[in-house]
């Protein structure tokens, strides 16, 4: 299945003219290439700008830089698209189901029936963890945030697979990437278990991803657990429209990590470390947080002013995004997930989604939010829905990193194979010290 390669067939970025730089200091002019991909907008070439010209570019955040060239997600922010190898977002969350995502994303089309079928017993392989491994949750309190916990289990993971450092080898970095697809739910349904002290449920492989996953998380031993196949689907479809989106703060740390030829588990583990701030993958938490904490309806309009204060570091959670100007695709189809898992687990009211619709409503029609183009993002309406399956709100963010590992993996193994790869090493505008002499203890002040 590795030697599936689309790069070959869709071609590398294509040269498409130059920017001048003047220098006005020195009268000098350079010519900069411009790179046109498949999609989306052009890219000024500055990899010998140094090398040619002495300066550095500057983009704290990497607002304007782009950090490699990828064929797995497109995404336009100012149209709210999302697509993955080709394939819009909204035909695989209703087509299409979570592994065949991961293979999409992994080998760069969908599987055929065949292909299916051994993708999903290659996954379903692994899904145990090494019976070690339950030690280590033991050795965590038992209200340990269940990021915290998979951060500590993810990385461990590197210790019983040295293997996978040489991943160089074929089978050893495809072996690698189907483990950590397997075992993300094992070991994100093991920290829930352990945070309510309940004894761990093993994978069950003759259940679906899904499945499997809630049966690892919410059956006991002592009952028969059954769960309707609509919320099975629902959960599925929470992992399609989690398992990728480019660039992002954790996809591209999980780069960083890995530029410099570390273990894949040390690198995702450093991936779920970064999702778990509240700019990004915690904010799924930090909305359902929010929204309790507001309460009311009539609260909203006191909370609209706090989020548009800029001497208040309160924001509205869920709300606004690097690259979406429009409407987060992703979001528009959880919310109407969210009306039908409601309606499947038997909730007829549920008074959190009235008043994130109503926080919607106001935010969107507020001219500081129209201006700033901020539009409800995947995180604003997730939490509704998983608070609805009975996950409690820690588990929210491990349910986005279950289901973006399937992006890490996959702009892994994508860097990995790229030719041109090499150590990220970002560059710095020091402000600090020039040279200055050593002051000795006794003459300090
Ligand atoms: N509430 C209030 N004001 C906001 C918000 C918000 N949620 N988001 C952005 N702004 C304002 C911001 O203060 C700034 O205003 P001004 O131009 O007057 O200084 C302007 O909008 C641009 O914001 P920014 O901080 O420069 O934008 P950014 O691209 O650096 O940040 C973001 C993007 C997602 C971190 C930010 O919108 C945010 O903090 N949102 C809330 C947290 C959140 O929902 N995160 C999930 C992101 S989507 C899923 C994921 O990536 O995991």
């Amino acid at each position: 299945m590795d030697t599936v390669d689309t790069r070959a067939t869709l071609g590398d970025p294509s040269k498409c003219g130059h920017v001048t730089l003047i220098d006005h200091a020195t009268g000098k002019q350079y010519d900069l290439p411009v790179l046109q991909g498949s999609e989306g907008p052009k890219v000024i070439d500055v990899q010998r700008l140094y090398r040619d010209t002495g300066y550095f570019t500057y983009d704290p955040g990497y607002t304007s830089t782009g950090s490699c060239d990828s064929q797995i997600t497109f995404l336009d922010g100012e149209k709210g698209i999302l697509r993955h190898r080709g394939y819009a977002i909204e035909d695989l969350a209703e087509h299409s189901d979570y592994l065949e995502v991961c293979h999409l994303l992994l080998y760069g089309e969908l599987p055929n029936a065949g292909q299916k079928a051994e993708f999903e017993h290659d996954i379903t392989y692994h899904t145990m963890l090494h019976e070690q491994l339950q030690y280590f949750y033991r050795g965590f309190r038992r209200d340990a945030h269940p990021m915290a916990v998979m951060v500590g289990v993810v990385g461990a993971l590197s210790a019983f697979y040295p293997d996978s450092t040489d991943f160089h080898d074929v089978q050893k970095r495809r072996l690698a990437t189907h483990q950590l697809i397997a075992k993300m739910p094992t070991i994100a349904a093991m920290a829930y278990k352990y945070s309510v002290g309940q004894p761990f449920v093993y994978p069950r492989n003759d259940l679906s991803y899904a499945g499997n996953f809630l049966h690892m998380t919410f059956s006991v031993p002592s009952e028969d657990y059954k769960i309707s196949p609509a919320l099975v689907r629902a959960m599925d479809r929470i992992f399609i429209l989690h398992a990728d989106h480019e660039q992002n703060a954790s996809t591209s740390t999980v780069r960083m990590a890995s530029s410099s030829g570390a273990n894949p588990f040390a690198c995702i583990a450093a991936g779920i470390a970064s999702l778990w701030g509240p700019a990004h993958g915690g904010a799924n938490q930090a909305v359902l947080t929010m929204l309790q904490e507001i309460g009311t309806k009539d609260h909203i309009p006191e909370f609209i002013k706090r989020a548009k204060d800029k001497n208040d570091p309160f924001r509205l959670m869920g709300f606004g995004h690097r690259v979406y100007k429009n409407y987060d695709p992703r979001a528009t189809i959880l919310r109407t997930s969210t009306h039908e898992v409601l309606e499947e687990v038997g909730i007829k009211d549920e008074p959190l989604l009235d008043l994130a619709m109503e926080l919607e409503k106001i935010a969107l029609e507020d001219e500081y939010f129209v201006e700033r183009k901020l539009f409800p993002n995947v995180d604003f309406y997730s939490g509704i829905t998983l608070k609805a399956f009975g996950f409690p709100t820690s588990m929210f963010t491990p349910i986005f990193a279950l289901g973006r590992t399937a992006g890490w993996v996959s702009q892994w193994k994508e860097m990995i194979k790229d030719p041109q790869q090499k150590i990220d090493r970002p560059r710095q505008l020091y402000t600090g010290h020039q040279a200055r002499p050593y002051v000795h203890l006794d003459q300090r002040l």
